[in-house]
């Protein structure tokens, strides 16, 4: 009788997959047991790259942070979902925009829940933004080394204001109409540049097609782009700032996490604590 062979073992074939030539170009540096690899195994990963080598104990504690840059973060992502979603079904003219509005509500696949998602998590974002500001501000984490990226938080601030408010222009409802009028009127009455600002918000003298067309342009395009490079700088400050800033050291009772520790305490860090 032929004997059949025997199947490979579970710890042979991961053997063979680890020892292949695909494995070895994707993954370099085999498996982080010592400090030096594991920080080689970071470097050359781009999405382990994103978080650091080592996280101090404090930066990881949720109530440290209260997760409120993260949060912000995630709603950000949330929102380029779900107003990408909806970019296939609006159309930013005077004619048809508010209709539509009327068929996402009604006729498009899950269109009045993508809606709701967009509009509740844009609201969020603004309080989870201003509540990471005070969280910030009371905890001195604006003082040097980071007072740049302090000022890199205010440009986001101001972007994702604008966001929220360019937004609101698009469904070309009657509410919509005069919360714009209302908004741009009081850009207008700037010192110096009202006029200026107040003409080049609305590409023109009241709320028309050529403002609409203007704030959906800055509202899918440009400042979703300022927002994400914006964001970028202020992770990456975060990172060379060394970690968000912690107690004052003479009090600090703060080791850091070795990497086993740090990657059970990972969703914690990257979804809770920012
Ligand atoms: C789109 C909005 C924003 C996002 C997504 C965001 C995200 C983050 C994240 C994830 C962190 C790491 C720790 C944490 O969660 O606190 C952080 C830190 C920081 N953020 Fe923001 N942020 C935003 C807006 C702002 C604003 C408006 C300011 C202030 C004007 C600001 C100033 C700072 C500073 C100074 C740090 C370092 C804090 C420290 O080391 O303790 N950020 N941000």
């Amino acid at each position: 009788m032929k004997v059949l062979p025997k199947p490979p073992s579970a710890s042979e074939m991961r053997q063979v997959v680890v020892e292949s030539q695909l494995w070895k170009a994707i993954f370099r540096h085999g498996y982080p047991d010592d400090p030096p690899n594991r920080a080689l195994v970071i470097m050359s990963n781009v999405f382990l790259h994103l978080h650091p080598v080592k996280v101090k104990k404090h930066a990881a504690k949720f109530t440290w942070t209260y997760g409120l840059g993260g949060i912000s973060f995630y709603l950000f992502l949330l929102l380029t979902v779900t107003g990408v979603y909806l970019m296939f079904f609006y159309t930013p003219s005077a004619d048809l925009a508010y209709p539509s509005i009327k068929a996402i509500n009604s006729e498009v696949t899950f269109g009045l829940l993508t809606r709701n998602m967009h509009r509740w998590a844009a609201h969020l974002m603004i309080i989870t933004v201003c509540l990471h500001m005070v969280r910030v501000f009371y905890q001195g984490g604006y003082k040097p080394p980071r007072e740049f990226n302090w000022m890199i938080g205010v440009a986001l601030l101001l972007a994702t204001l604008l966001l929220s408010f360019t937004g609101y222009l698009l469904p070309w409802d009657q509410l919509a109409f005069w919360a714009i009028t209302v908004g741009t009127n009081m850009a207008g009455y700037a010192p110096l540049v009202g006029f200026q600002a107040h003409t080049l918000l609305l590409g023109g003298t009241s709320v028309g097609p050529n403002a609409l067309l203007r704030f959906y342009v800055l509202h899918v395009i440009f400042l979703p782009l300022l927002l994400g490079v914006g964001l970028a700088i202020h992770f990456w400050r975060v990172r060379k700032d060394g970690g968000i800033s912690g107690p004052i050291p003479d009090v600090m009772v703060d080791l850091e996490l070795e990497r086993p520790e740090y990657w059970r305490k990972e969703p914690q860090d990257t979804f809770i604590s920012g």
